[in-house]
């Protein structure tokens, strides 16, 4: 990509680019030869009935094409809700020819928009995402090419989740976390997490401004095993550091609340 194409604008307080969606596109165009496909997501914006808590469709097309340019064998979902981006990914893998896709939700009812002739390529777990399938991840070889994170969106769930799925990341695997320009909004923090994931490991990472923000960051090619160890304990101290402050804040929080009401 060229550097007067880039057009990437810094924001200040976090320090990583933003790259408008309109440029990746046109880009991913060049070397994808993006299809019907995802001129078709992109046109659903007005025809799929959807809640407002899925991805959005110019989300889900570019869920869509990293599918097809990167051709995982293993992709990990968190957070299948209706299903819109597990339907999305469904489809690339299925146009990949191979590959397989596990989405894992804490509730049921959940990817309705997923057709029945795509549930041959996925498995649907439901559960708490790092506990719950971290222990599915350790008793099997496969490791996870491309990782898309978009369940419950605080800080500490999500850098909980990049920590607890990085021992099971390929080299070279693609990490895709929604909603990462969101953390305005109370208890989100993804942005925050993708940064400080980046920053202690080394990795580049980006944030195409999509309606929510996309993350994107490539696992390390190189076997760096110890550095990358290291990384992890150090960002598994912070995240306890920061359990502890919000259980702190929690308890405060409660016991004015109990005072005031007394
Ligand atoms: C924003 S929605 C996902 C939207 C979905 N990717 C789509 O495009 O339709 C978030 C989902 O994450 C689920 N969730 C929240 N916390 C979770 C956790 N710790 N583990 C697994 N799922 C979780 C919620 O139940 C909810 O369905």
């Amino acid at each position: 990509m060229t550097d007067d194409a880039l057009e990437t604008r810094r924001l200040g307080e976090y320090g990583f680019y933003v790259m408008p969606l309109s440029i990746l596109l046109k880009e991913a165009e060049a070397f994808l030869n993006i299809d019907a496909d995802t001129s078709r997501i992109l046109g659903e914006t007005q025809s799929v009935s959807r809640s407002s808590q899925g991805v959005h469709p110019e989300e889900a097309a570019v869920l869509y094409g990293l599918t097809r340019l990167v051709k995982p064998g293993l992709v990990l979902e968190t957070g299948t809700f209706e299903g819109y981006s597990t339907a999305e990914i469904a489809r690339a893998i299925g146009n990949n020819g191979f590959g397989r896709l596990e989405t894992v939700d804490i509730s049921c009812e959940t990817g309705l928009m997923v057709p029945e002739e795509l549930h041959n390529v996925v498995t649907f777990r439901r559960g708490m995402s790092s506990a719950d399938l971290s222990q599915i991840f350790a008793s099997q070889s496969e490791t996870i090419d491309y990782f898309f994170h978009d369940s419950e969106h605080t800080y500490e769930n999500a850098l909980g989740e990049l920590i607890t799925f990085a021992p099971f990341f390929s080299a070279g695997a693609l990490i895709v976390c929604h909603d990462a320009k969101m953390d305005f909004l109370p208890d989100f923090g993804v942005g925050r997490a993708i940064r400080d994931f980046a920053q202690v490991l080394d990795l580049n990472y980006m944030i195409l401004d999509t309606t929510c923000g996309l993350a994107l960051l490539q696992w390390p090619e190189r076997d760096d095993r110890q550095h990358l160890d290291d990384g992890l304990a150090t960002l598994w101290n912070m995240l306890q550091r920061t359990r502890s402050e919000h259980l702190l804040v929690n308890r405060v929080q409660r016991l004015w609340r109990f005072v005031k009401g007394g």
